[in-house]
């Protein structure tokens, strides 16, 4: 166990600022569980590129492609292939990987498991994907073609028409049994792999966006009562997290639909499960909140950002069904809010950007998709400033990095409390886990609390947070120890 202290600053403005510090003690459990992770579309393109690269990195894997040998690595994810810097040692700075700064769970270790709608091996729906290369595929396809997703719900009508074709692998039953289904998988996977915890991600289709209907969905009471007489507006993405949270699992969402209706984020209140999403945080939305963030900061006032896609994976052919695109659509605009309330030299209270967002599936393009945006700003005396940005890149080999820091990070934090100073206990951070910010396109965070979307502070958040669990306090980038003479 650590404990550690760290002072916290509430500043009160007005016309005087008046600092006010609370210290908090962090405790970290040191031991690092086996972990068990279970994916919602586990047969789909990002479901079977993090299996494979997982076990691409487990075996130390080697493959010539056109341009020379590549070696399985894991590039694009936060924790495993970026740094911090812990301060100026003799030699400069000491820059260390962010995995190594605490005892967290090495993605080689992590237990895979999971459920489709499509009945598919993994060894050809990855081939399916056609994301990895094929001399990679070769030697990973003995390891894969015997693993078979579990079979899941499917209700048709939440995803795309489209992807009927696909439902060969499905649960039968009432609403209520098919939950009783789900948990049960998971008590035989944590049974049967020897996992001390399991965690749940959605990364299955895009769905359409539920109705919030009093009396269904808004209290974990009605949506329990909802599953039990089989209500139709329960989606198969809050019946998954409803039967991990009643498992006492983590669930995290890795799409933009809106999973966690006020009943389910209840119930994960009540039970203490953390819940986290939504949709992940891969391109074009990354680098709008890098780039908004850019601009506001310098002080220029971004007035319209145009964002076109396209993409030609079975995502894309999903997201051509004008519901399942409306709920990308909505994930995908709120990402300058908190950056454009933040200035208000920039914007009058109500202002905002022109902001839209178009996305159309092209078959040939396949998984590599592409992101044009155009960033017009007004700059100073009434000039204009264009910055036009074309993206190319494997949509899933983005993703499963982050798939990967979303679980890492989720079960660190369910070993780290906190104790405010002159509280008896400590406590676990709230349900909705807000640290995943940085990884998500459209941050869930505790009901009342801010949303941020701005990078580099999704960024600092994780970093200081870890900082603070060693007794470190936040990276502040003043250098003073340069500054003077
Ligand atoms: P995909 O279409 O290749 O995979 C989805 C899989 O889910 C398919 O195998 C499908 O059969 C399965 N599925 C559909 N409904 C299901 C259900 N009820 N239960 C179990 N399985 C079900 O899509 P991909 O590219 O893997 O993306 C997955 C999700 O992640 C999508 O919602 C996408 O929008 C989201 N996402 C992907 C990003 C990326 O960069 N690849 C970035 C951000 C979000």
């Amino acid at each position: 166990k650590n404990v550690n202290y760290l002072s916290l600053t509430r500043v009160h403005c007005g016309p005087q600022v008046s600092p006010h510090s609370t210290d908090m003690t962090f405790r970290t459990e040191r031991r690092v569980p086996r972990l068990g992770v279970m994916l919602v579309g586990w047969g789909g393109n990002n479901g079977t590129t993090v299996t494979a690269a997982v076990l691409a990195n487990k075996l130390g894997l080697t493959w010539t492609t056109k341009t020379g040998e590549k070696k399985a690595n894991y590039y694009g994810s936060l924790l495993q292939a970026s740094t911090v810097c812990l301060g100026s040692g003799l030699h400069g700075e000491v820059n260390v990987l962010l995995r190594d700064l605490l005892p967290m769970v090495h993605p080689n270790d992590i237990v895979f498991d999971g459920w489709d709608i499509s009945s598919m091996d993994l060894g050809r729906a990855m081939e399916r994907a056609q994301v990895l290369d094929w001399s990679l595929q070769e030697q990973l396809r003995p390891h894969m073609c015997h693993i078979k997703p579990r079979p899941s719900i499917y209700i048709p009508d939440f995803i795309a028409a489209n992807q009927e074709s696909r439902a060969d692998n499905v649960l039968t039953g009432s609403m209520s049994q098919q939950v009783e289904q789900i948990k049960a998988d998971i008590r035989d996977f944590r049974q049967s792999s020897c996992v001390d915890k399991v965690i749940v991600l959605w990364t299955a289709n895009t769905e359409r966006f539920c109705d919030i209907i009093p009396g269904v969905n808004d209290t974990a009471e009605n949506l329990l009562a909802s599953i039990q007489a089989g209500v139709e507006e329960v989606s198969p993405s809050t019946l998954f997290a409803v039967a991990s949270i009643q498992e006492g699992c983590a669930y995290i969402n890795g799409s933009p639909q809106n999973t966690f209706v006020p009943g389910a984020v209840e119930l994960a209140v009540q039970q203490g499960v953390f819940i986290g999403g939504d949709d992940l945080k891969s391109g074009q939305t990354k680098i709008k909140s890098v780039l908004v963030d850019f601009l506001i900061s310098t002080g220029i006032k971004p007035t319209s950002i145009v964002s076109y896609n396209h993409l030609g994976n079975n995502d894309g052919k999903n997201l051509m069904a004008p519901q399942q695109f409306r709920s990308k659509e909505i994930s995908k605009s709120n990402v300058l809010d908190d950056m454009v309330r933040s200035n208000p030299v920039l914007y009058q209270p109500g202002e905002k950007p022109d902001h839209c967002v178009v996305i159309k599936y092209v078959p040939f393009v396949g998984d590599s998709k592409r992101a044009m945006d155009e960033y017009t700003s007004e700059i100073m005396m009434g000039g204009l400033n264009t910055l036009v940005l074309h993206n190319t890149c494997e949509d899933s080999l983005l993703a499963s990095p982050i798939l990967l820091d979303l679980v890492i990070l989720t079960e660190l934090c369910q070993r780290i409390t906190v104790r405010p100073e002159g509280d008896e206990d400590f406590q676990s951070f709230h349900s909705v886990l807000a640290l995943l910010a940085f990884l998500c396109k459209a941050p869930l965070v505790p009901p009342g609390s801010p949303v941020v979307n701005a990078f580099f502070s999704q960024r600092a958040c994780i970093e200081n947070i870890m900082r603070a669990c060693l007794g470190l306090p936040p990276q502040n980038h003043m250098l003073l120890e340069h500054k003077l003479q």
